[in-house]
């Protein structure tokens, strides 16, 4: 295996268009800290760049929707996104943002090199335009059903559910986000990287030279490749983004995923002076860290990006993550269905490490994954506390009980005492095995495997009886604990940095080397511990229930508002108003046509005369219960007959979400024939 001077760790840039959740953190974010945190551990030149994606329609149609700026939106979601990352643990070497000057001239520079290396295919194409809106509809801006999948709710960039890279013209049944109505065609000038010209470089690359990246990865980029790449444009016709530094792109700015991978460059160069190692070094090793919406983008677009510009090294590999699901259902921003970090961090202070422990645990690693609340009580009261605190405050209180917090001399050891001591190494290297291949899960538990190793030692040893007939033999058991206490805070860290903090400072050591793991004397016999506090409390079941009335109470209300509205209709002019004749009347007689299930037929009192009026409406009233009510009619439209009686009029009814018809009817009792105006 190629050994690498340094590491380039990525971790995909964040939308600043909403708070971050835990699908967010499963996907890359706690993989991502993971792994830089065992490389620092190990001694490696390691940089974690991460920032926020400021660009793109999610931003500006958020800031649509709530009539503020992009520029709000950013600033907002930028600030709140950076501090749940630093509160939650994520140790990002920086957390930049592509709104930032050194991006924008970055990624303007990166468009203009490969422009003028001929590296795009220039031309005017014909693309959706919405004509009520008065403009073009790129990306999130139009919706359709996707060709691969069938999924109705597709963008014009990109199918979420089957993770398919699109162009908007591939869209089937297309219509506007902005207004709703079905859009035209109409010609713009855009830039195209020639994808297809890539594919048997990428072919090579990928299938044949990464033949090691996760099956769902390279599955994924297989099919993509299968199907045949075609050019894709990397200009928009839209007025927020990193505009397109030539003179006959004026008012259009760079796709955001072409200026988004970028940003990992920009951040780069934020961060040090000597960014040009870490990407222009063929022994430098990056690793980009998604989710499985992001793949293509990754393992495709912006190698090819790079290969064009030619001076960059390519990711070695991309271990993306499929989705994490919430309570059976969806994550979803704008549904605001999911569990909010800064929100996490507010009802559950000081436990970063339970929720980092249960995402990683259940990390969607290799397929689609469920959260649930009672899972996330399971994992901290039947491993956190039961398992590795129990181990923990046993070795500790026990230290402190009998020997004043001073770790004894071991006497010696048996065999049983050299296979548990030789034991930890093994573990370390399992641990290693696992992270280096990016199973997470796997690395977790077998990390936790020490502490289960320290229980059942301590269970089988049973110092607390032991003390009382052979206690040279319990200095020997409390040793032994108390390295494997001591190498629990290097194994863990990486996964539990919060709690190894806590436990070296009650062990009273410092931090340690990764390549210290395995040590059978980490602690020399003399040294004083401290007082333990309890590194894990239960979860109660309250705390949980608390939890699940926040998702149904926002199911609920998702629910009710969940209705159909139905798209207003295209505008009229006043002198089209002024033509209905719209007034008040009271219901004189009702009764069923005969042979019919829904119409009524009903006299009408309308101030001008008495009529006849045939309505759908016998499903939702009894015709005697109709008789003396105040309605309102649309007077002059013209008569029609429906089963052989003249319908003079319409009578006006409100739908209800379920389809149920209620009478329009004024507030307060007016004469009949009240002109409604
Ligand atoms: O899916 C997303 O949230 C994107 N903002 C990820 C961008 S990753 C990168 F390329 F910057
Ligand atoms: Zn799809």
């Amino acid at each position: 295996m190629k050994k690498f001077k340094r590491y380039l760790v990525t971790s995909a840039l964040p939308y600043a268009n909403g708070p971050l959740h835990i699908g967010h953190l499963a996907g890359a974010y706690i993989p991502s800290d993971i792994y830089t945190r065992y490389l620092r551990m190990r001694g490696e030149d390691v940089v974690s760049i991460c920032g926020s994606d400021e660009h793109g329609v999610p931003i500006t149609l958020k800031a649509r929707n709530e009539g503020v700026t992009p520029k709000e939106i950013v600033d907002r979601y930028h600030s709140l996104n950076k501090k749940s990352f630093e509160d939650f643990g994520i140790s990002f070497d920086i957390y930049s943002r592509t709104t930032n000057e050194t991006h924008h001239k970055t990624a303007s520079e990166f468009f203009q090199n490969l422009y003028n290396k001929g590296e795009f295919t220039e031309k005017f194409s014909e693309q959706y335009f919405d004509e009520e809106a008065g403009c073009f509809l790129a990306d999130r801006y139009i919706m359709g059903t996707c060709p691969h999948c069938g999924n109705e709710g597709a963008y014009g960039d990109q199918c979420e559910k089957c993770g398919s890279s699109l162009n908007s013209s591939d869209l089937i049944n297309p219509h506007s986000t902005v207004s709703g109505t079905t859009p035209v065609l109409r010609k713009t000038l855009h830039w195209y990287l020639p994808l297809d010209k890539y594919e048997d470089w990428l072919r090579k690359w990928i299938l044949e030279d990464h033949k090691e990246w996760k099956a769902n990865v390279y599955g994924q980029c297989k099919s993509w490749l299968d199907q045949g790449l075609q050019p894709r444009a990397v200009s928009r016709d839209l007025d927020w983004g990193v505009p397109v530094p030539l003179e006959k792109g004026k008012g259009k700015v760079l796709y955001v995923w072409f200026d988004a991978p970028i940003g990992y460059i920009s951040a780069t160069k934020e961060l040090t002076p000597d960014w040009e190692k870490y990407w222009k070094d063929k022994d430098t090793k990056m690793v980009h860290f998604i989710g499985k919406d992001n793949i293509v983008f990754h393992c495709i677009i912006f190698p090819a990006m790079l290969k064009a510009e030619g001076s960059f090294i390519l990711p070695e590999n991309v271990p993306a993550n499929e989705f994490l699901n919430l309570e059976g259902d969806k994550i979803s921003t704008s549904r605001n269905y999911a569990v909010w970090i800064h929100e996490y961090l507010e009802d559950f202070p000081g436990k970063q490490d339970v929720l980092r422990y249960s995402l990683c645990a259940s990390a969607p690693e290799t397929k689609d994954n469920d959260f649930t609340w009672k899972e996330f009580q399971a994992r901290n009261n039947n491993e956190l506390v039961a398992i590795l605190g129990n181990f923990v405050n046993r070795t500790l209180v026990l230290t402190n009980n009998y020997y004043k917090g001073q770790v004894p001399e071991p006497g010696e050891k048996n065999e049983n005492d050299q296979n548990v001591l030789n034991e930890i190494a093994r573990i370390r290297t399992n641990v290693e095995t696992s992270l280096e291949s990016f199973r997470f899960r796997e690395g977790l538990k077998e990390a936790m495997n020490l502490a289960r190793l320290g229980n059942k030692y301590l269970a089988d040893a049973e110092p607390w009886i032991v003390i009382k007939t052979d206690p040279e033999r319990v200095k020997t058991i409390m040793n032994i604990a108390v390295q494997i206490t001591a190498n629990l805070t290097i194994i863990l860290e990486p996964f539990l940095p919060f709690s190894m903090e806590k436990l070296r400072g009650w062990i009273n050591i410092d931090k340690r080397v990764w390549n210290d793991a395995g040590c059978h004397d980490l602690i020399k016999p003399g040294h004083i511990i401290n007082k333990p506090g309890l590194l894990f409390e239960k979860i109660s079941d309250e705390e949980i229930e608390k939890q699940m009335n926040k998702l149904l109470a926002t199911k609920k209300k998702n629910e009710e508002s969940g209705q159909k509205v139905v798209p207003a209709k295209d505008t009229i002019s006043f002198d089209d108003f002024t033509k209905l004749d719209i007034r008040t009347a009271t219901v004189l007689e009702a009764e069923k046509v005969p042979r019919t299930t829904k119409l009524l037929k009903l006299r009408i009192d309308t101030g001008l005369d008495t009529r006849t009026i045939v309505s759908g409406i016998a499903e939702y009233f009894e015709p005697k219960a109709l008789i003396g009510k105040n309605i309102s009619i649309v007077a002059n439209l013209e008569p029609r007959k429906i089963r052989g009686i003249e319908s003079q009029g319409m009578i006006l009814m409100a739908e209800d979400k379920d389809g149920k018809l209620v009478l329009v009817t004024p507030a307060e009792k007016v004469n009949n024939g009240s002109v409604i105006k």
